[in-house]
Formats: structure tokens, C-alpha cells, sequence
């Protein structure tokens, strides 16, 4: 069977480990370019494993015609344009979530992406490829808690991971809180509640961490939104978790509940001795999601394969992206938003 050829862009935090797993791990893939911005970081990837083409301008990429796809996974802000380069150059694309920073831009990907509809587009919502996840869905929608009526998601980051975090936010590439953290929960919330939002409140502060503050951003934070179809949000997002990398979903239904990740533990292994018995919990997303971020990549490339287009659509990037610049535009203001009142959203219907 051929073999998909994948140019990376981002080689970073989270752009290693797809790197890794596109050039290792995934069948009838082979990683064939890579780019940053860092001299070093597309070195060491070329030197370690063998990649043959190595760029730090993205556009010298796109012109290596031995590419089948391109992955974005850069800081948040560049995703836009990336995708719309890439789209126009004809290869087939994923992008890391958000799928954007801003309403007008996500609009005219989402036009790009109807332009070139032979192409796959696939946004990485890689939650919705996570075991616990999918057999969530599973239930609900085998009727086991009757209607869900409300989420109430908690997404914390590790506090230890405060200084990557804040390298990377003052760049001012991050979206703040709800666009960068909340907005795997804001499409979770769509895809279990079957409904977009209608309004949302937002609050937040830099308690622990004022520097978050001077970003125009917070540290905790929380948002309430009602979705149209009266269903329920409750969100509470987060830089500075003691425990580690925390993140639980709870649905409520009319004849039950279920709870994903209550505990967020690292493993089956429960530690007894002096201090009590402890479950260690899990220290990143890498840990937690290990298995949905090589599933949704498997995904990509098996819908480039078969010429089929993923479940997560252009859609729910753009969805969450208003939703979550709802929740911003709330907790910068202090209004309730009105989300279909929005006039970005008015003009994407
Ligand atoms: N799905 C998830 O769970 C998850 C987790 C972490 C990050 N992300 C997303 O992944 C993306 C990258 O996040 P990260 O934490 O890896 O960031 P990072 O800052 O660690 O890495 C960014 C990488 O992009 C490169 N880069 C920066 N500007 C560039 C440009 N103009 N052209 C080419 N390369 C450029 C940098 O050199 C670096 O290699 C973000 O959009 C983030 O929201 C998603």
C-alpha cells in the first residue's frame, strides 16, 4: 500500500510527539519533512531520525511536491494561515486545536476548507479519540443516563508546567484560557450535548500567578453557558494544579450520571505506607491522551487513504473557536454573551 507522506510544522511541546509518532508509529505513513522556526529542533529530527527534508521557513516546505499532507502543530496563531496556505497547495491537512484565535479567521478556513473539498481536513480534537471518551459516548448514547442535561468539565494543567506555559503565552500565541485550555471541554460539551451554545458568563483570576494578569489572561477560570437546546455548561479551567494534569468530565442525565477521569490516575498502582494510600496522578497531556493523540493520526491517515473525511469537521473547530471566544470576550468584559448574537457567528450561518 502507498504510503502518506507528512511535513510537520512545530516541533515542540506537543509537534515532537506527533512527529514521533507520524514517523514511527502510524501505518502507510512515513514523516518526510519537518519545519520550525528552531535551526536546532529540525536538526536534531533530521539527525535522530533520519528525516530527509528539513526546513525553518513554512513556505519552503509547502513547495516540496513529494508531500502528500501537511500537519500543523505550531503555536495557536499561526493555524489560520497554515491551513490556507496548505489547503491552496493542494495537500491534505491537520491541524492542533484551536483551530484558530479569532471568529473571521476560522470563517474563512472553514470556506477554504468547502473549496477544497477532496482534500481530508481534520482538526485535533483528539479527545473525542480517547477510549474512556468514545465508550462515554457510547453509553449516553445507548440511553444510560436517560437525557443528558448538563457537563460539568474540569481541565487543570500541572502547576509545574507554569514556566513552559508561560514562555509560550507570552508570545501572546496561546488564545488565554478558554481559547488554549478550554476549548477541548467547550467541544466535548457540543459533541455529548448534541447542541451550539446560546450564551455564557465567564470569570477567572491570577490568584497564585499575577504575572497571568498582565497577559490580559487567567489562571483559573470558569465558565457557565446554557446550550440552545436548554442543556447545561459548567467549566472550570486551569494553570496551577498541585496534583498534576487533572482532567474530568461529568454528565448529567435525567436517569443517571457518568463521570470520566474522577481521579486522575497515573496508573493501577495504589502506594501504601506512611503517609496513607496514594494514587499517583497523571503529570501531562502526553500521559493522559497518549493513545488518542496515535488514534487520531491513524485516523488522518486512513482517511487520506480511503478518501473518506474524519468525524471532527471544520465545523467543530469553528464552533468552539466562537464559543470560546465567547468565553474570552465574557471574562474580559464581564457581560453575559449572547453566542448567536454574536455578529462573527451571524455571518458564518
Ligand atoms: N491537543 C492537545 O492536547 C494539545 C496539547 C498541547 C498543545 N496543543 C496545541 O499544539 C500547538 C503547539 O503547542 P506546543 O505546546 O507544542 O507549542 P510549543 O511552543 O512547545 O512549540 C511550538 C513549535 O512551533 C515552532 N514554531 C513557532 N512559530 C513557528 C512558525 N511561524 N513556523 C514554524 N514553526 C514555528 C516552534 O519552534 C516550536 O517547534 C498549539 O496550537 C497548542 O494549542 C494541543
Amino acid at each position: 500500500m502507498k504510503k502518506v507522506r507528512v511535513g510537520i510544522v512545530g516541533l515542540g511541546r506537543l509537534g515532537r510527539q506527533h512527529a514521533e509518532n507520524l514517523a514511527f508509529r502510524i501505518r502507510h505513513c512515513e514523516l518526510h519533512a519537518v519545519c520550525s522556526v528552531s535551526d536546532e529542533e529540525v536538526e536534531e529530527a533530521k539527525r535522530e531520525w533520519g528525516i530527509p527534508y528539513g526546513y525553518t521557513n513554512y513556505d519552503e516546505m509547502l513547495e516540496n511536491k513529494e508531500l502528500d499532507a501537511i500537519f500543523i502543530a505550531s503555536p495557536s496563531g499561526f493555524h489560520c494561515e497554515q491551513i490556507e496556505k496548505a489547503l491552496e497547495q493542494g495537500f491534505h491537512v491537520f491541524t492542533e486545536k484551536p483551530l484558530g484565535l479569532y471568529v473571521d479567521e476560522v470563517i474563512r478556513v472553514k470556506e477554504a476548507v468547502e473549496k477544497h473539498s477532496s482534500q481530508v481536513f481534520m482538526v485535533g480534537f483528539m479527545r473525542r479519540y480517547d477510549k474512556s471518551y468514545v465508550y462515554a459516548k457510547q453509553k449516553i448514547e445507548e440511553g444510560a443516563i436517560g437525557e443528558p442535561v448538563l457537563i460539568r468539565c474540569y481541565g487543570f494543567d500541572p502547576a509545574k508546567a507554569m514556566a513552559g506555559f508561560m514562555n509560550f503565552a507570552k508570545k501572546n500565541y496561546s488564545g488565554g484560557l478558554f481559547l488554549d485550555m478550554g476549548i477541548h471541554d467547550l467541544d466535548l460539551a457540543r459533541w455529548y450535548l448534541q447542541s451550539e451554545a446560546d450564551s455564557v458568563w465567564a470569570i477567572g483570576g491570577a490568584y497564585d500567578y499575577p504575572e497571568i494578569a498582565d497577559l490580559n489572561d487567567a489562571e483559573t477560570g470558569a465558565a457557565l453557558v446554557k446550550f440552545q437546546n436548554n442543556t447545561m455548561g459548567i467549566f472550570v479551567a486551569g494553570r496551577n494544579c498541585a496534583h498534576g494534569y487533572h482532567i474530568e468530565t461529568e454528565i448529567i442525565g435525567t436517569k443517571g450520571s457518568l463521570r470520566i477521569g474522577t481521579v486522575p490516575e497515573k496508573n493501577m498502582v495504589t502506594v501504601f505506607g506512611e503517609q496513607g494510600a496514594i494514587k499517583e496522578c497523571s503529570e501531562g497531556f502526553i500521559e493522559r491522551f497518549e493513545q488518542a493523540y496515535l488514534t487520531e493520526v491513524e485516523e488522518f491517515i486512513q482517511c487520506i487513504l480511503n478518501q473518506r473525511q474524519p468525524k471532527v469537521t471544520v465545523d467543530d473547530g469553528v464552533q468552539s473557536t466562537i464559543l470560546g471566544y465567547a468565553c474570552k470576550e465574557s471574562f474580559e468584559t464581564g457581560q453575559l454573551i449572547k453566542v448567536e448574537s454574536h455578529p462573527a457567528y451571524v455571518k458564518a450561518t
